[in-house]
């Protein structure tokens, strides 16, 4: 979807669907606008009732004498007084649909013209660019759409105001970012492999200047004494890849930010193996993966002039005659030994070595991003993201990140006295702190192998995707991450 800006008057300008908000009591000069071209429309509508007041509900009208526009559509956006920044972008991704799947291949957008509470011009326009484009996103790979279907939005105009080219490139390389982690993580896991995500990771390396891209093999990550990861991928026909994506727009010295994604193409628990019952849902274990991966994608073309590093841990976890197994103890990267309990906490294992590895780059901070654990999607639903860390400012910085992006994430304690839920007699940790607080002890697992580091850890288990949803995979955190990182170019 490509952003312009137009200065052509809300009347006259001739687009298969201008796009409005409808938000009772505001005063908005577009509608007004509208309303006064076609003898009083907007309020004919009202009387009758038949403006959409629910939030994300729309009212699509046709051939409006009046205006030059081949289409109106009206997106609810619910009571004045609750709405705010997160209310306006959920309004519009799911307003946004009419859009979708109407004929209109160009809009003009007004949404930022809604009063948001304490949002700016210059946000609402960014995150209804983003919404917009959030809403025109179909899975095509592996299923091509009918001839007859409705067709994407190819173009999508704002109206003219000061600053506003630069808010439009940044949505544009955001939306790129987010759709490159929706359309890794749609894709099967027959072919989303861990090579496939390498090779997907050096093609982003050639088309993008500045990017590098490093790729270590079995034998390498062997030769460093990644056992951990390489533990989980043993069961897989699929060998496991060690991925780095280095964006250098800082000075050489520059500290940088290092991502770190667990990318499990495909987890079917090993041999503490799933039950069958949506297990394919599995194929979206590789969301952290995406996501750092998406998040370069944006990075690189936002040119951030700071150093980010983004690590991916890839790897299949399958039940075979060589796959590890429970009651395995393992030396992790670090000379830590790990005792394996249950080969269906694989996630921890890979990210231990990647976190290992990850410190070599002297990181300013470190994030690792992660489908880690159903508990966390018990405790925080599809709406958060899970944050753990024992850096306050860290927390806040991202925590505020996900406000500004609609992409919001929530913390939960990583305090030292849950450590003692891993304990084990036989290694130096277990890789399973049973029932209590399942997420914070797989946080707890992963902070051994971020000491003396400013680390966080993300829990998207519950936000990277909607379990059984047709629309499949959100794109979060990448605008969560990106936010934070053009925080940290500032
Ligand atoms: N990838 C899963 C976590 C998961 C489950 C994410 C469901 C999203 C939806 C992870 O590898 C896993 O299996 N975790 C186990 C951990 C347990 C064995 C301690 C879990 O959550 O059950
Ligand atoms: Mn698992
Ligand atoms: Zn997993």
């Amino acid at each position: 979807m490509n952003f312009s800006i137009s200065d052509q008057n809300v009347i006259e300008i001739e687009t298969d669907c201008l796009v409005v908000g409808y938000l009772a009591g505001s005063q908005q000069p577009g509608i007004t606008a509208i309303n006064e071209a076609t003898g009083g429309l907007v309020d004919r509508l009202k009387q009758a009732g038949d403006l959409p007041s629910d939030s994300g509900k729309t009212l699509m009208l046709h051939a409006i004498d009046g205006i030059a526009a081949q289409r109106l559509l009206i997106i609810g956006m619910g009571k004045a007084e609750k709405l705010d920044g997160n209310g306006y972008v959920k309004a519009i991704r799911q307003g946004g649909k009419a859009l979708r799947n109407s004929r209109a291949r160009r809009a003009h957008c007004l949404l930022a013209e809604i009063p948001v509470p304490g949002r700016e011009l210059a946000w609402k326009s960014l995150q209804a660019a983003l919404a917009l484009d959030h809403a025109n996103y179909l899975y095509s790979a592996t299923k091509q759409p009918k001839d007859s279907s409705p067709p994407p939005t190819e173009e999508v105009s704002f109206p003219a105001a000061e600053g506003l080219t630069k808010v439009l490139d940044r949505a544009t390389a955001i939306a790129a970012g987010i759709q490159r982690c929706r359309d890794l993580a749609d894709l099967p896991p027959n072919i989303a492999t861990p090579v496939y995500l390498a090779e997907t990771a050096r093609a982003m390396g050639e088309t993008h200047d500045g990017l590098e891209v490093e790729i270590l093999d079995e034998q390498q990550m062997a030769d460093l004494g990644m056992r951990a990861l390489l533990a989980v991928g043993q069961g897989s026909a699929n060998p496991s890849r060690l991925i780095r994506l280095s964006w250098r727009g800082g000075a050489p010295n520059d500290q940088p930010y290092v991502l770190v994604g667990k990318g499990v193409t495909f987890d079917t628990g090993g041999i503490s193996i799933k039950p069958r019952d949506n297990m394919d849902q599995m194929k979206f274990d590789m969301g952290g993966a995406a996501a750092t991966i998406g998040t370069l994608e944006a990075v690189a073309r936002l040119k951030l002039p700071i150093n980010v590093e983004g690590v991916v841990a890839a790897v299949e976890n399958m039940p075979d005659g060589k796959a590890y197994r429970p009651g395995d103890v393992i030396t992790a990267m670090n000379g830590k030994t790990i005792e394996v309990l249950n080969t269906d906490a694989e996630g921890r294992m890979i990210l231990a070595d990647a976190l290992t590895w990850s410190q070599q780059f002297k990181p300013a901070a470190m994030v690792d991003i992660a489908t880690l654990t159903g508990a966390c999607v018990v405790a925080l639903g599809h709406h958060a993201s899970g944050l753990m860390t024992q850096d306050d400012e860290l927390a806040e910085e991202l925590l505020a990140a996900g406000i500004e992006s609609a992409d919001r994430a929530w913390r939960l304690p990583l305090w030292d006295d849950y450590q003692e839920q891993i304990e084990t007699p036989f290694a130096d940790m277990k890789n399973i702190g049973g029932m209590p607080a399942g997420s914070i002890t797989a946080g707890c697992f992963l902070a051994r192998f971020a000491e003396g580091q400013r680390w966080a850890h993300l829990d998207i288990a519950g936000s990277a995707w909607r379990w059984g949803k047709a629309e499949s995979a959100s794109g979060r955190p990448v605008g969560l991450l990106t936010e934070w990182l053009i925080g940290r170019s500032a």
